[in-house]
């Protein structure tokens, strides 16, 4: 069954958080505060080893309860049921969405097309499980007799991001092999990447849905030239396996069918980790790190599907981003995890938010007439707190961020994680205490401050505060935490887009670019420029005269 094709802003809850925002837009959270002792007991939610304060809002429990109005009046409860059973709700593409069954237990039933899919997800985990440890034990050797050393993961967008980002992450979990990444189709990268290697000892992972991505297939191609000076043809096959949808793409390229990693139309590249997409993972960490994020996501998927929406945390968090895009105006939010192991997960989650909600057409085909996605942005802290905090102090744009802590350290450095997580404690409380015109003063007179200097300064120094944060909050970073995590962000990803009347899981605005770039190609080989406006004519004449 289809999703809605409802007009949000046409749902008399809308109307009512319209109302309601009015009274709100100026209300100051830490009034709220004063006000109500068990302000935070209202706004926290807890499930497994994770808390989500989100007191820290320009919220009251009736703006909770508006927002909540228009998740059933967007059919919410039904989206979700149509989204975990495999319904078509890809309509643009006519496909299920379904990488929540990569993630589903042995035992469980979901189908496509009338057919139980879970067997064959089963069969492809084993197929990696296999793989994995054969590779990681040394069993499987390259063309000289030596076990592996390097992997090389060649792929793009989600078919890099996503394992890209765990293997960063689960670093502390990893063994013996040296992961890189190779995806941009700039030749300095792949040629970074391969001074570093040993053709004996690599093993080369080509992750590609289609297997008709321009920059993974250049990627590999001059890899495997660069191979073969050292190695046979026939060798293409020991050091070579791909991970796609299109066999007789990848066997034109020379790998053995037997080191094909199926993956199904009804994945979606951003969402891909779960399925062979992730096999880089489970040779960094070994298979059972990566079954163990596989199961964090599956219990999230759990808690989305059955909590209620108030104590739901994709739920909420997905609803105070509608409340701050939507009425606030706010364009972009800040993900700023307080952990180096997460650097990558901004960039993980731009493309999972920006390719699935950045639409304008409605699920009814007709142009919205409200604000879709937002811009996700971010840097671990507290690097970010000395690049750019300043603007979300006090800049002049409202930036909703969302604060990402442990509880534990991996290394039990008591000493740095307790210098890490009073920031992380800080951060969030300056953003919404600012400091008064008063307190500054008070500080000048402290100081013994000329009156002269101190009127001066004073507006400088004052931060208005009122700056809304989440503060997620988890036990210890292991896999299953982490698979948790990313799951809570895909959900909230399909809450928003739900919401937004919008279809996430498409993504036609990276085509036309592709296409461009191809005929500009065919123009640049045969140095033959065709009809452009003037500016790229003026540009694409003035590289081909100077390259
Ligand atoms: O950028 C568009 C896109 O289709 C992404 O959605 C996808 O993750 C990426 O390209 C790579 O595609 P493929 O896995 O088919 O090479």
């Amino acid at each position: 069954m289809a999703l809605n094709t409802t007009n949000p802003t046409e749902t008399p809850s809308w109307k009512k958080l319209q109302k309601h925002f009015d009274e709100m837009q100026n209300a100051s959270m830490l009034e709220m505060f004063q006000t109500d002792a068990a302000r935070t007991e209202k706004f926290n939610l807890k499930w497994n080893d994770f808390l989500i304060d989100y007191s820290k809002n320009i919220i009251n429990k009736d703006t909770m309860a508006l927002l909540l109005e228009l998740a059933n009046e967007m059919g919410l409860e039904k989206a979700i049921a149509n989204y975990f059973e495999g319904d078509v709700i890809n309509q643009t593409e006519n496909r299920a969405v379904l990488h929540t069954a990569l993630r589903a237990k042995e035992s469980d039933v979901v189908k496509v097309d009338g057919v139980n899919v879970v067997p064959e997800i089963y069969d492809v985990r084993s197929k990696v499980k296999a793989f994995t440890d054969q590779v990681v034990s040394g069993e499987r050797k390259g063309y000289g007799g030596k076990a592996f050393t390097d992997i090389v993961n060649i792929g793009i967008g989600g078919s890099d991001l996503g394992p890209a980002m765990v293997v960063e992450a689960l670093q502390y979990y990893s063994n013996h092999l040296n992961v890189h990444f190779v995806s941009n189709v700039d030749g300095d990268h792949v040629n970074e990447i391969i001074k570093k290697l040993n053709p004996e000892t690599t093993l080369f992972v080509i992750v590609s849905k289609t297997f008709t991505t321009q920059e993974t297939l250049t990627n590999s191609e001059t890899i495997k030239k660069w191979f073969l000076k050292s190695a046979s043809q026939e060798d293409v096959a020991k050091h070579f396996v791909a991970v796609s949808t299109n066999m007789q793409k990848v066997t034109e390229f020379g790998i053995n069918p037997e080191n094909v990693f199926p993956m199904w139309d009804w994945v979606g590249g951003r969402f891909s980790l779960w399925s062979a997409v992730g096999l880089t993972i489970s040779l960094a960490v070994g298979f059972d790190n990566f079954d163990n994020l596989l199961g964090g996501a599956n219990e999230m998927d759990d808690h989305f599907k059955t909590a209620d929406f108030d104590k739901n945390m994709p739920v909420v968090l997905a609803l105070l981003s509608v409340w701050y895009n939507n009425f606030f105006g706010a364009e972009s939010e800040a993900l700023i995890p307080y952990t180096q192991y997460l650097q990558k997960l901004a960039p993980y989650l731009q493309q999972g938010t920006m390719e699935s909600n950045g639409k304008s057409v409605g699920r009814d085909g007709k142009p919205v007439n409200y604000q879709t996605g937002t811009i996700i942005w971010g840097e671990p802290g507290t690097n970010a707190q000395h690049a750019f905090f300043q603007l979300i102090h006090q800049g002049t744009k409202l930036i909703p961020s969302d604060f990402i802590g442990y509880v534990k350290p991996l290394y039990g450095d008591v000493d740095h994680h307790d210098k890490l997580m009073s920031n992380f404690f800080a951060q969030t409380e300056a953003l919404m205490h600012g400091k008064t015109a008063g307190q500054v003063q008070a500080e000048f007179d402290k100081q013994g401050l000329a009156a002269d200097k101190a009127e001066f300064l004073l507006p400088f120094k004052v931060f208005n505060g009122n700056k809304p944060t989440n503060t997620i909050l988890i036990e210890k970073l292991t896999p299953k935490s982490l698979g948790s995590l990313i799951a809570l962000y895909e959900h909230k990803i399909f809450v928003q887009g739900v919401i937004w009347n919008i279809f996430s899981f498409d993504q036609w605005g990276v085509e036309l670019g592709k296409q461009l770039a191809n005929s500009i190609l065919e123009e640049i080989n045969t140095e033959k420029v065709k009809n452009h406006d003037t500016s790229t004519e003026f540009l694409l004449k003035y590289y081909l005269k100077n390259k």
